[in-house]
């Protein structure tokens, strides 16, 4: 018996990393067998920022279903989809643009935020605008009542269950108000101490080799007041020490400690993370393997996910256009 209906979804923007499993994909994984689930690979919002690069998403689409499929989404339990291939969306998505207010998207913190943060693009966009409507759209569509995302994403949230009142209360009660589910991990913080971000390119991809891993890890930025070998150490201020605390928790009282005494060297403690990191992905590296080898499979799950989904999407939209008073002809 499922207990609920969750729709959560990623823009395709490349190979996925550590942080992204730790912060959403964990938590996909662990509600898949209690929620009947819709993971969403949303192309349309990419282009919301990456409407000159549409070469690349392809790709993208390709590498970012890998690594779901590889961190342990089920392809048969749930729906894997793409946005593009259900219309349904972008119908919903217009009709819900003549109903809501300017202000409620002017004012969104996330919008400003990345207005001011995002160089080199031309954001003042129609779409880029209204990239949460086009959100709230693909949520309410499978009449969802829980999405777990980022906490980035919650003033998204806030205006999906705004625009699903709003509907209800003009026409008719079509739409639950869905609610955020965070992952009570917190994020993970990038190989350098500051946020984990591509651009920063302090991320740890879910497909590093061990090599890689290797010198991506020797390479990690340590307590900056231990200079040689025999200064004592801070590890509360250090990301390696970080990263022992949520990969090698049978050592931390142990490194906290050796590292505080000087009893063990940045190396030492960095190689030692690395075992540990290097476990933690072995296995989904072996699967998405699997999955790179056989791209067919893989196009195959998102062929058969948006026919189950757009299924649903139709539902709804009969019960939309019937609240409005625009059904379709027959
Ligand atoms: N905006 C989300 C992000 O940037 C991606 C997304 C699109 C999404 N549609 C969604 C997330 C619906 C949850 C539900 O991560
Ligand atoms: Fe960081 Fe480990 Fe070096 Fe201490 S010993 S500063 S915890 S890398």
């Amino acid at each position: 018996m499922k207990i609920g209906r969750i729709l959560s979804g990623m823009r395709p923007t490349g190979k996925l990393h550590l942080g992204h499993k730790l912060g959403v994909l964990d938590s996909w994984v662990k509600l898949q067998d209690s929620y009947e689930c819709f993971f969403e690979i949303a192309d349309w919002h990419a282009l919301t920022t990456h409407y000159k690069e549409t070469e690349i998403l392809k790709n993208n689409i390709f590498q970012m279903v890998c690594d779901w499929l590889s961190v342990g989404i089920d392809p048969n339990e749930n729906i894997i989809f793409r946005q593009s291939d259900i219309l349904e969306h972008g119908e919903l998505f217009l009709l819900f643009s003549m109903f809501v207010p300017l202000p409620w998207l002017e004012r969104n913190p996330t919008y400003k935020e990345q207005l001011r943060e995002i160089e080199g693009r031309d954001l003042f966009t129609y779409g880029f605008l209204g990239y949460p409507v086009l959100q709230a759209a693909d949520i309410l569509i499978y009449r969802a009542d829980t999405v777990p995302v980022g906490e980035d994403q919650l003033p998204h949230l806030e205006l999906t269950r705004e625009i699903a009142r709003r509907f209800n209360y003009l026409y008719k009660s079509v739409f639950p108000e869905p609610q955020a589910k965070l992952s009570d991990v917190p994020a993970l913080i990038g190989t350098d101490g500051r946020r984990m971000h591509k651009s920063y390119g302090n991320t740890i991809p879910l497909d590093t080799e061990e090599e890689d891993l290797k010198n991506i890890v020797k390479n990690m930025v340590t307590d900056p007041a231990r200079v040689r070998r025999s200064d004592p150490g801070h590890p509360e201020v250090c990301p390696v020490f970080a990263y022992h605390k949520i990969f090698n928790i049978g050592e931390i009282d142990y490194i906290s400690n050796a590292c505080k005494t000087a009893e063990i060297g940045c190396l030492e403690c960095k190689m030692k993370l690395f075992v540990k990191l290097n476990e933690f992905l072995t296995p989904s590296r072996e699967r998405r393997r699997y999955y790179m080898e056989h791209p067919k499979e893989v196009w195959d799950i998102i062929y058969e996910g948006n026919r189950r989904a757009r299924e649903e999407a139709q539902k709804t939209m009969n019960l939309v256009r019937e609240a409005m008073g625009i059904e379709i002809w027959k």
